[in-house]
């Protein structure tokens, strides 16, 4: 593991994807002004980054360089933050299921992690960052303050997933998504670099019969132990 430590405070929010951890994350960064990393995000950039320059995705050394040389900036916006790569706005492109399913093929190559490793560690600024993705507490930031590990069952994200689709009038399959899920979950859990899972000093929550504010407040509660809230 790491040695890297930081001085700033950090909690970090991993988990599974469709859990809520990047609402969640977003949320208590707002309730404690603190900046807000969405580690996710990066590897969905190196991907659709990649997609555009042609990039073949059976290329390790061609995808690690299109990590270390990404032109990617966050811009804080009214709906959190926007996303720019190479001067356009694709906060919307980044969250589409190829995307995502991409992101975490590149994510399971070591050198496209140690590339995007102090590009996260430089989003710690005071008087503190939230920071979420699968290996926020075991990793990337291994002496943060507090540790969540954020979880629901298969079906209950799947669920959430197609909600979230149907609101925005996208025809989608349940089972197709719980298919991608289940998918996804097995490559991010198994693969031999920074795998999903708790860091040993994480909480973990199960929040498929939580509502978001209910895991906000158990959150918030670990907060006042810490005395950051
Ligand atoms: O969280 P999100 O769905 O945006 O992440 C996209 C993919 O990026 C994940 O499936 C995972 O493979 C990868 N990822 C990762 N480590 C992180 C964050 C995301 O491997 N810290």
């Amino acid at each position: 593991m790491s040695e890297f430590q930081t001085s700033v405070h950090v909690a970090t929010i991993d988990g599974p994807s469709g859990s809520g951890k990047g609402t969640i994350a977003a949320l208590l960064a707002r309730r404690l002004g603190w900046a807000l990393l969405d580690s996710g995000a990066l590897y969905r950039v190196t991907a659709l980054a990649a997609m555009n320059q042609g990039v073949d995705f059976a290329d390790a050394d061609a995808l690690a360089a299109v990590a270390s040389n990404l032109d990617v900036r966050f811009i804080p916006s009214e709906d959190g933050l926007a996303i720019v790569l190479a001067g356009e706005r694709v906060s919307d492109s980044l969250r589409t299921e190829e995307v995502g399913a991409l992101a975490s093929r590149v994510a399971a190559l070591p050198a496209v992690r140690a590339a995007l490793l102090q590009c996260q560690r430089d989003f710690a600024r005071n008087p503190g960052l939230v920071a979420d993705g699968r290996d926020m507490g075991t990793v990337v930031f291994p002496n943060a303050t507090v540790k969540v590990f954020l979880t629901a069952s298969a079906e209950e994200r799947a669920k959430r997933r197609f909600g979230q689709l149907h609101q925005k009038g996208i025809d989608a399959s349940f089972d197709r998504l719980l298919a991608d899920i289940q998918a996804r979950d097995e490559r991010d859990s198994q693969r031999a670099v920074a795998p999903l899972r708790p860091a040993d000093d994480a909480i973990i929550l199960d929040s498929t019969q939580m509502s978001i504010q209910e895991v906000l407040a158990v959150v918030m509660v670990q907060m006042h132990l810490k005395g950051l809230a």
